[in-house]
């Protein structure tokens, strides 16, 4: 070894790392399991689902790009991402419509006038054009399996199209285009067929229950019978339940626990997008909104993991343009919320744009990782942001490494590390973040070797280390309703908060928008401190 060159020596090091990293293990062959709210492996390791959604289930039937890119350039593409895992979504009608399930894609593609994507799938996916659209659907799922992307089946929807509305009749058991006899049997078909795809680890029973249909009794009832269909079919499978109004809501879950025949495989699911809360983001103070909105979600979803369930937050996303107020506010809470409590997710979404979607041809998807006309990233920081999420902060399996804290900041998807010489506090990635400890005293502290301690010296001064906990500036308290400013007293007496520059160095400034205005972003200014114990 020590005769390597010392770039050998790194390279080394880095490929161990990286292959030693639980998710980026190949997963094809492997069934998932639940144990307490963690997803784990047959060896009882954490396998942190970090999903993109990929819709299939609009009217072409068709898994939107691949008149842009061949689908195994695609699947590639999502793993290079960071992502190991697509959530990928199915109309209710491709396993139950026979008419329609015999259509070819060339078929599917002309009854629409769709010439010119039929152009583009010839080319980009010749072996894809004369197949009826389950076998394309399929073809879909080899190209994952060969790239070893992990699939949970979503049954979106009923009718091919776009989703949802309160009033499209597909919202609820016993809606015009949702007899739960039907939806039952689509769920077996579709479950037995994935029983030939090793990747295909789960079933979402359905997308956004909705409407003035929505109950608690038909919903135990009927879950709980699909559930126990698709496990019946297909008993690799994770059997992934959603909630009430637009899948916002699991509330219900407080009091009555589901009741099935089997064990291990059970998982909830909810959605959180900035629109859930209409305007509100940018019409009050973050602090108070985040607040506010952090304790909705945790009385409607989050409580789960408390309960020993799994949560896969299976849809959540924003505008990547930067523009949407609304939206910007919304994601710095919701890293700070996703990072704390580690749970398993499906971005929305993959798609940079959409054959034909509402009655319009090529619409763009701001939302979507892939740009327009899916030739690269649409917004690089945003992606990067993101993948702070993809790997896991915690659970069982790993090696044995006593807890800690990480100290994230949302706005960044970064955390505070310690760079020396000279000695400076800046953001970096949180895989590179010492253990920090959180003293009873407030203090918080980087206690391998000689213990150093997080201490502000003055207003417009770098954050620095002291040496002692009783130094002045090193006591930290979470002030605000959001409880995510890092503040304390400064050397001079004045109250101070950790902020982030454009350099990414952390410095100590004025507390800023602690409440009421709402013209005010504090985002700057939000750290949370996150457990992390490493796999
Ligand atoms: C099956 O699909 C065809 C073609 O889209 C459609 O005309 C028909 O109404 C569908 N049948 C049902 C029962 O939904
Ligand atoms: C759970 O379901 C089983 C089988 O249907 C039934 O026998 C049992 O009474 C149910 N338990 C509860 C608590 O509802
Ligand atoms: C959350 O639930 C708790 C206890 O049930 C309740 O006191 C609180 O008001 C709820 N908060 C929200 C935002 O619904
Ligand atoms: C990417 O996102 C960032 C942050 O939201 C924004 O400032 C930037 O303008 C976006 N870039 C593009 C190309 O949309
Ligand atoms: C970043 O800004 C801080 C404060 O102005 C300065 O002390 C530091 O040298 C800068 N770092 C870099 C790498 O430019």
């Amino acid at each position: 070894m020590g005769t390597l060159p010392k770039l050998h020596f790194l390279l080394l090091i880095s490929t161990v790392l990286f292959f030693s990293m639980p998710q980026l293990k190949p997963v094809v062959a492997q069934k998932l399991y639940a144990n307490s709210r963690w997803i784990v492996d047959g060896d009882g390791r954490r396998v942190k689902l970090a999903c993109v959604n990929w819709p299939a289930h609009l009217q072409p039937l068709l898994a939107e790009g691949l008149s842009k890119l061949p689908a195994d350039t695609i699947a590639r593409k999502i793993r290079e991402m960071g992502f190991n895992c697509v959530r990928l979504t199915w109309p209710l009608e491709l396993p139950i419509n026979e008419t329609l399930a015999s259509f070819t894609v060339t078929q599917s593609f002309q009854n629409l006038g769709l010439l010119e994507s039929l152009a583009g799938i010839k080319s980009n996916n010749p072996s894809l054009i004369n197949l009826p659209v389950m076998e394309a659907y399929k073809s879909v799922l080899t190209s994952l399996r060969n790239n070893q992307v992990m699939v949970i089946l979503d049954n979106h929807i009923t009718t091919p199209g776009w989703c949802c509305s309160e009033k499209d009749g597909n919202g609820f058991f016993g809606d015009a285009y949702f007899n739960p006899q039907v939806w039952m049997q689509g769920l077996h078909k579709m479950a037995t067929m994935a029983t030939g795809f090793s990747n295909v680890i789960g079933m979402s029973l359905r997308n956004e229950l909705r409407g003035p249909r929505q109950n608690v009794d038909a919903w135990y009832k009927y879950m709980q019978q699909g559930a126990e269909t698709v496990h019946a079919a297909n008993p690799d499978v994770l059997v992934i339940l959603s909630g009430f109004n637009f899948d916002t809501d699991l509330s219900f879950l407080q009091n009555r626990p589901v009741n099935l025949s089997f064990t291990k495989k059970l998982v909830f699911e909810m959605h959180w997008y900035g629109f859930t809360e209409k305007k509100a983001w940018q019409s009050g103070n973050p602090n108070d909104v985040c607040k506010a909105v952090s304790n909705k979600v945790m009385n409607q979803s989050v409580f789960l993991l408390g309960q020993g369930y799994p949560l896969f937050v299976s849809e959540f996303g924003a505008d990547e343009r930067g523009t949407n107020v609304n939206d910007n506010r919304y994601m710095n809470c919701f890293m700070a919320m996703a990072a704390e409590f580690d749970w398993d997710f499906a971005l929305w979404t993959l798609q940079g744009s959409y054959y034909l979607r509402e009655g319009v041809v090529g619409v763009e998807e701001f939302y979507g990782l892939f740009n327009n006309d899916w030739s690269g990233i649409r917004n690089s920081s945003y992606l990067r942001r993101l993948s702070v999420l993809q790997l896991p902060f915690q659970g069982p399996g790993g090696r044995q490494t006593v807890a800690h804290k990480v100290i994230f900041h949302p706005l960044t998807g970064l955390c505070i590390l310690r760079r020396t010489r000279p000695t400076r506090l800046v953001l970096g990635p949180c895989i590179y973040s010492e253990p920090w400890s959180h003293t009873p005293q407030n203090a918080l502290g980087l206690m391998a070797g000689k213990p150093l301690y997080l201490r502000a010296v003055g207003l417009g001064r770098p954050a620095t280390l002291g040496t002692s906990p009783t130094e002045p500036g090193t006591k930290w308290e979470m002030i605000s309703a959001s409880e995510m400013h890092l503040s304390s007293m400064a050397e001079d007496g004045s109250t101070v908060c950790l902020d982030v520059i454009a350099n990414n160095t952390v410095m100590v400034e004025a507390c800023k928008c602690l409440s009421s205005e709402s013209s005010c972003d504090p985002a700057s200014q939000w750290f949370r401190l996150v457990d992390r114990t490493p796999l």
